[in-house]
């Protein structure tokens, strides 16, 4: 059984550390922990509980808040996440760009994920979304 440490991060500066078995999802480990997230439909369309890739630990990137516009910047959330379903609400440019599902994702990697409304209301903004 492999566990990996991701450190979730609000907007208000707050952050908790949750440890994500290789067989449950960063949401299930959060809830468990009891770390409230959002969440909707908890199958991967609705968007309700996405966050953005801040750093995977080992791939030496990192983006610094005040760049987070650019796109140049974005981690790709596939070095750090694997999913248990098809991530339908997301597009790949956005999976590309950071943005992750937490209610289906499983954790290959330590990781610092931006969580909150803010985030969702960046997908939103999104032209695809
Ligand atoms: S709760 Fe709906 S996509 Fe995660």
């Amino acid at each position: 059984m492999t566990r990996h440490d991701v450190t979730l991060e609000w907007a208000d500066g707050r952050s908790e550390t949750v440890s994500v078995d290789s067989r449950e999802t960063v949401l299930e480990a959060a809830l468990r922990a009891g770390i409230r997230l959002p969440y909707d439909c908890r199958k991967g369309t609705c968007t309700a509980c996405v966050g953005r890739v801040l750093a995977v630990d080992g791939d030496g990137s990192e983006r610094d808040e005040s760049e987070a516009v650019d796109e140049r910047r974005s981690i790709d959330a596939a070095a750090a996440f694997d999913y248990r379903r098809q991530p339908e609400a997301l597009t790949e440019r956005e999976r590309a760009d950071g943005y992750v599902l937490l209610c289906i994702a499983t954790v290959r990697s330590e990781c610092r994920v931006r969580v909150g409304p803010m985030v969702r209301a960046e997908i939103g903004d999104s032209p695809w979304g």
